[in-house]
């Protein structure tokens, strides 16, 4: 089996009209639309709206589709229980991973995957994943849950539950756009996870949930904790070569750096650089400047690998400038991702077979089982 093989790479697997990766060039596209154009000219709202229903809305589609959101921003209170129970004992990916799950328990489409059915659960996973995520930190930390407000769009009122301050208009700007580019991309992992099991025709949720699993692991959404926790252990601008390759040397991975499909830098860690550029710019009591520290790790690995950096590299310092602790960054990650789960799962229901590769057997050949004497 070759290495390529290996990782599935170059496999189609399904056909999907959502996003596609030109990765020699570094180009990401949502519905044909350069991502660089969206995160210029568009809210997270209207790039759901897009990643859900092909096109970006006219401003009436745009009101109403915000209103569903608005209007989807309230969980159970069987949901708040366990988001209470997971403050005291989980981490935060684990409690994501089972309020995902918690959060089918008395949605009224459970049992539909009509896609009338999953667009009106996509829209209430899109509102109460930021809700049970920021009750869940809130509690962590023995403070009363704020409630969302409807007067804010999505990125404002994620910032205001979670910090408890309203945010200024740039930080939910920056939000909105770290969100946009979170939003989807391709077979990644994960997707591929939200596939895989809603091709065996159960429901949405129960898709979301491997999903979130999937985006967990260190080698994907989890670069972005690891990333910032390896800035916070470096912790100085000066120590940032010595510890590059210190790691490098001992033939650990960096976190950040290196994708299975981009050939050049993720276009996406084109933006997040120079929004990162500019907050930093804008702020010079962050001590120590983690944006500094960013380039010049990035410059480092390419000096000794010739590495690029992936989206996760410069998301990092940009979240925890906005008041992400380290450990919800993954976490935060998801929440904005299940826009582009949910769009993935819909389109899997209306063109469905269920996924099944196959494999290479390495194991014993044929043999005959001994007789029981034979074993004894
Ligand atoms: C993203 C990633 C999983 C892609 O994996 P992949 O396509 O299987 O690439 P490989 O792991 O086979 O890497 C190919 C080579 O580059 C090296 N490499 C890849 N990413 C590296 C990294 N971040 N740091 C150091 N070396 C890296 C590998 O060690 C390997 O070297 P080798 O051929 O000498 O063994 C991988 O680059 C990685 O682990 N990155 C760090 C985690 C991360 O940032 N994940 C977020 C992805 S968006």
């Amino acid at each position: 089996m070759s290495q390529n093989e290996k990782g599935l790479r170059g496999v189609v697997a399904v056909e999907s009209g959502i996003t596609s990766i030109d990765g020699e060039r570094g180009i990401l596209r949502y519905r044909g639309y350069n991502v660089a154009d969206l995160v210029e000219h568009c809210t997270f709202e209207e790039v759901c709206h897009l990643l859900l229903h092909g096109e970006l809305p006219d401003a009436d589609q745009l009101a109403s589709f915000e209103e569903g959101l608005r209007a989807a921003r309230t969980i159970p209170t069987e949901v708040e229980a366990v988001v209470d129970d997971s403050a005291r004992y989980a981490r935060p990916m684990e409690a994501m991973r089972s309020m995902g799950s918690a959060l089918s328990f008395s949605d009224p489409d459970k049992a539909s995957n009509d896609p009338e059915a999953n667009q009106r659960k996509a829209v209430r996973l899109i509102s109460q994943l930021p809700i049970v995520m920021a009750r869940y930190r809130r509690r962590y930390y023995g403070l009363e849950p704020e409630g969302p407000d409807p007067e804010l769009d999505y990125a404002a009122n994620f910032l205001w539950m979670l910090r408890g301050e309203l945010p200024s208009e740039e930080d939910a700007r920056v939000f909105d756009i770290v969100s946009i580019l979170h939003a989807d991309h391709e077979m990644n992992a994960s997707t591929f996870a939200a596939r895989v099991i809603a091709a065996t025709c159960t429901d949405m949720h129960s898709a979301i949930v491997g999903a979130i699993a999937a985006l967990k692991g260190p080698l994907h959404g989890g670069a972005n904790e690891w990333v910032m926790a390896t800035l916070k252990r470096i912790g100085s601008e000066d120590k940032v070569e010595a510890a590059v390759d210190e790691m490098l040397d001992q033939g650990k991975k960096i976190p950040g750096f290196g994708h299975a499909i981009y050939k050049v830098t993720d276009p996406r860690a084109i933006i997040l650089k120079e929004i990162g550029r500019k907050v930093f710019d804008r702020v010079d009591s962050i001590e120590p400047n983690w944006f500094a520290m960013t380039e010049r790790m990035e410059r480092r690995v390419f000096e000794r690998k010739g590495l690029v950096p992936n989206v996760d590299l410069y998301s990092a310092s940009v979240l925890y400038y906005l008041g992400f602790p380290v450990d919800l960054l993954t976490a935060l990650f998801a929440a904005n991702r299940v826009a582009g789960w949910a769009a993935h799962v819909i389109e899997q229901h209306l063109d469905n077979r269920i996924i099944r590769p196959t494999i290479n057997y390495t194991g014993p050949p044929a043999r005959e089982l001994p007789v029981s004497q034979e074993r004894a």
